[in-house]
């Protein structure tokens, strides 16, 4: 799917993020598995990752990240009617983490649902969100990406364990006068699902070892390298923009070499390139809010930047966004 936005200017006006306390550092990976911090760092440029406590589940986390991103858009949460989370580690299967999560905040008027995409589900469901906003069906919505995928992993298996670490980010979409998204593109391929697959986890069966993440690394990185230029070059050739338009440029944090190798191919300017993964690892679904929070740290999202998000995961999965940074918030609590 690819399109340039149409309908009413849809922007993000509130912006929050969080991880869990407890860092594990490549060292402390090493005392688990057979790995070196020399080998995780040249394979991956990860130094640490945050992981959730034993009792800390998806909705924990993405609460705090979802409390801030109401307070900067200074909305009443009960006058938002959509919340998406995108994410491939719920609470439980049902009720979705949304409709869990539309309770805790207070927002009883809220449209609720989960949507799997891997890691590329954040920037599907602003998408959605987007849509709904544009064509009137919604006047406020909160998307929130994040994942717990420590839960998930086997910790023995070191091809995936060093990977992936747990956080959150959340955003508040709503119409506003300027700027905003100007076209998403989004693709999938199930065909290569199972390069990077949770087999046990659904209604088809499997033995008990299939309930953690498994995966072709040398494929999903193939795919990856591929598809995070492919994806970036059709959104801005869509919109008839250029690389050199390009201010931010926000990539799913998996691996510093996936990233380097886009920057290479798209020609993007590395200064403008977001990097966290160092500090994060891959968040799946939180990877992609969670460097956009780090760039309004930075100063870096002023009103009029335009913005590029690039994601890719399982499914496998891949997305893009641009948008034309806004500081417009409609001041509905001012
Ligand atoms: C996983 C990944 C880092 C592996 O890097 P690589 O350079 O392809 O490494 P290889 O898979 O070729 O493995 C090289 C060797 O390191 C070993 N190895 C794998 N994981 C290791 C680890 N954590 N520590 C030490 N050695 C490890 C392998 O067993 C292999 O050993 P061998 O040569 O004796 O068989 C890389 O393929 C990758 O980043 N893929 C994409 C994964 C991803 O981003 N997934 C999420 C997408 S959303």
């Amino acid at each position: 799917m690819i399109g340039r936005t149409s309908g009413a200017r849809v922007s993000i006006t509130g912006l929050g993020c969080h991880v869990p306390e407890r860092v594990l550092s490549n060292d402390d990976l090493a005392e688990l598995v057979d790995t070196s911090d020399e080998w995780i760092m040249s394979r991956t440029g990860i130094r640490e990752r945050r992981i959730a406590a034993d009792e800390e589940a998806l909705t924990d986390i993405c609460l705090p990240a979802a409390r801030r991103a109401v307070e900067m858009a200074r909305v009443d949460p009960a006058s938002v009617d959509l919340l998406i989370v995108a994410t491939v580690t719920p609470d439980m299967a049902f009720p979705s983490s949304s409709a869990l999560l539309a309770d805790m905040l207070g927002m009883p008027d809220a449209a609720a649902y989960d949507l799997s995409a891997g890691c590329t589900g954040f920037v599907y469901a602003i998408a959605q969100a987007h849509a709904m906003l544009a064509a009137g069906l919604a006047q406020r919505a909160l998307v929130v990406g994040g994942d717990v995928l420590s839960k998930i992993l086997d910790w023995t298996d070191r091809s995936t364990l060093v990977l992936f670490g747990d956080g959150a980010g959340a955003v508040m979409l709503e119409r506003v006068g300027e700027g905003g998204f100007l076209g998403f593109e989004l693709g999938a391929d199930g065909g290569g699902g199972a390069n990077l697959w949770l087999p046990g986890s659904g209604s088809r069966k499997f033995e008990d070892p299939e309930r953690f993440v498994k995966m072709n690394g040398r494929e999903v990185f193939k795919f990856a390298t591929r598809v995070m230029v492919s994806s970036a070059e059709a959104i801005l050739d869509e919109c008839g923009l250029t690389v050199a338009d390009v201010d931010v440029y926000v990539p799913h944090q998996a691996n510093v070499r996936i990233i380097d190798h886009a920057v290479k191919k798209l020609g993007i300017d590395k200064e403008k390139t977001i990097v966290n993964v160092d500090r994060y690892g891959n968040t799946s679904s939180g990877s992609i809010p969670l460097a956009l929070a780090d760039a309004a740290d930075d100063g870096r999202l002023e009103p009029g930047k335009l913005v590029l998000l690039t994601g890719m995961g399982a499914g496998l999965t891949w997305g893009s966004a641009l948008i034309r940074w806004t500081h417009e918030t409609t001041g509905a609590l001012a």
